[in-house]
């Protein structure tokens, strides 16, 4: 492998993209960063000490961040993405996020091949010079339906209702903010997973990123 390779991943909420990036990661032997989970993370801090947040507690906070604090279940909560994308307008915020996520993105440790972020401005905002980027998506319904089979397996007591209500509140969050509003970029390849399994997901999206890879000379 001659050139590291960075793969550039946006989406909206619950279309599959964090299970793709896993498993793209994991094909290619890349280092995954799903930037979602830090704006979950300001979200919990905000819930859990409401007092104490401001910039200053959250830039230490941000600092000082673990990946391994990113996989903590709680953020997994539909209420924690909703307020995640409430803080995720602030400039401030995500001024604050963004070195950690281009460090994340460029310097990747050395035993991986490369990085995969996915998020709603990876493609055009963090990295913007992707060697792949892709736009995943699907229809409100079958996400609502995919994100509520999630959270009932871990056993989360929330109806299906509020779930899509949930998710079309964040759509309308991300896509219509002023700042780093979810976009396909035209350079962005198209995934519509609406009818696919997330094995024929996989594969639609390997087929790109192979065809990609030899063009430059990376497989
Ligand atoms: O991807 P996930 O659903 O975990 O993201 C939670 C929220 O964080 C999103 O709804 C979005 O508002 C925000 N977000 C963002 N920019 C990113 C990743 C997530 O604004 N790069």
């Amino acid at each position: 492998m001659t050139n590291r390779i960075k793969i550039a991943i946006d989406s909206p909420a619950a279309a599959g993209a964090g299970t793709m990036a896993k498993l793209i990661s994991k094909n290619y032997n890349l280092a995954q960063l799903d930037t979602g989970k830090i704006y979950r993370l300001i979200a919990y801090y905000k819930i859990k000490y409401p007092n104490k947040f401001n910039l200053k507690f959250l830039k230490k906070k941000i600092y000082n961040l673990k990946i391994s604090q990113l996989s903590n279940k709680t953020l997994l909560n539909d209420e924690i993405g909703l307020q995640a994308s409430i803080v995720a307008k602030k400039k401030s915020i995500r001024k604050l996020v963004h070195t950690f996520q281009v460090n994340f993105a460029y310097n990747p440790p050395k035993k991986f091949n490369g990085s995969c972020l996915d998020g709603r401005d990876i493609t055009y905002n963090i990295v913007p010079d992707a060697d792949i980027k892709l736009f995943i998506t699907a229809s409100l319904k079958v996400r609502a339906t995919r994100r509520y089979k999630e959270l009932k397996a871990l056993k989360k007591d929330v109806s299906f209702k509020e779930v899509l209500k949930s998710i079309k509140k964040r759509d309308e969050n991300d896509y219509n903010r002023k700042i780093s509003p979810l976009v396909k970029t035209r350079d962005s390849f198209l995934i519509n997973t609406t009818n696919l399994t997330k094995r024929a997901s996989f594969l639609k999206i390997k087929k790109i990123i192979d065809r990609k890879l030899i063009k430059n000379g990376n497989l």
